[in-house]
């Protein structure tokens, strides 16, 4: 007997509960369409994301906080002659050496490649770590590749008598400035 089946039952047929029909070439998936969209909003997402962050970054830039290039350094009288005093190395990179007739106040940063010397108490000297460069006490040059002596800052007295520091101005040795006002506090 000759199969009288029409091609629309054929097509119901497989439309039939419980049977899947494969999507048809040229034919998109419910499911297909709806990963996609998914896949979109992700990816502008991201890129929202991406571009709030870079905004944000240029609203508020890394900023470095220094300590102020201005400070006081107490009393000259805490102070012992003939001593390298270290208590500002760390906050403020500098050494405050009291002598006899005075004071003066050393950079801490090696003019080679600028790491921050040790002061050698036994040995009256800076040495630094990096590549052997060895300052006297009064900061000149005379071992290692360190090119010039360390740099001075400059120090007064404040108008409560306290010892002031001023970052902001720097003697160098090498172009005569260290015979200044400033370079040296006379303090007796
Ligand atoms: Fe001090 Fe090189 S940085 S010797």
């Amino acid at each position: 007997m000759a199969d009288e089946t029409t091609e629309e039952e054929q097509g119901k047929e497989s439309e039939s509960p419980g049977l899947k029909r494969a999507p048809l070439r040229g034919e998109v998936s419910r499911r297909g369409v709806l990963s996609t969209l998914a896949l979109g909003w992700a990816a502008f997402a991201a890129a929202s994301a991406g571009i709030l962050g870079a905004f944000g970054r240029f609203m508020f830039p890394n900023v470095l906080f220094e300590p102020p290039q201005e400070f006081k350094a107490g009393f000259p009288q805490t102070y012992a002659v003939g001593e390298v005093d270290e208590r500002f190395k760390a906050a403020y990179g500098c050494w405050l050496v009291r002598e006899p007739k005075g004071f003066y106040c050393l950079s801490t940063i090696c003019t080679h490649l600028g790491c921050t010397p040790n002061w050698l108490a036994a040995d009256e000297k800076f040495k630094c770590p990096c590549h052997g460069s060895g300052y006297t006490k009064q900061g000149i040059n005379i071992e290692g590749p360190a090119p010039r002596p360390l740099e001075r800052y400059k120090i007064t007295l404040a108008e409560d008598g306290q010892l002031l520091i001023d970052k902001n101005t720097k003697f160098q040795q090498e172009k005569g400035q260290w015979s200044l006002d400033g370079a040296y506090l006379d303090y007796v």
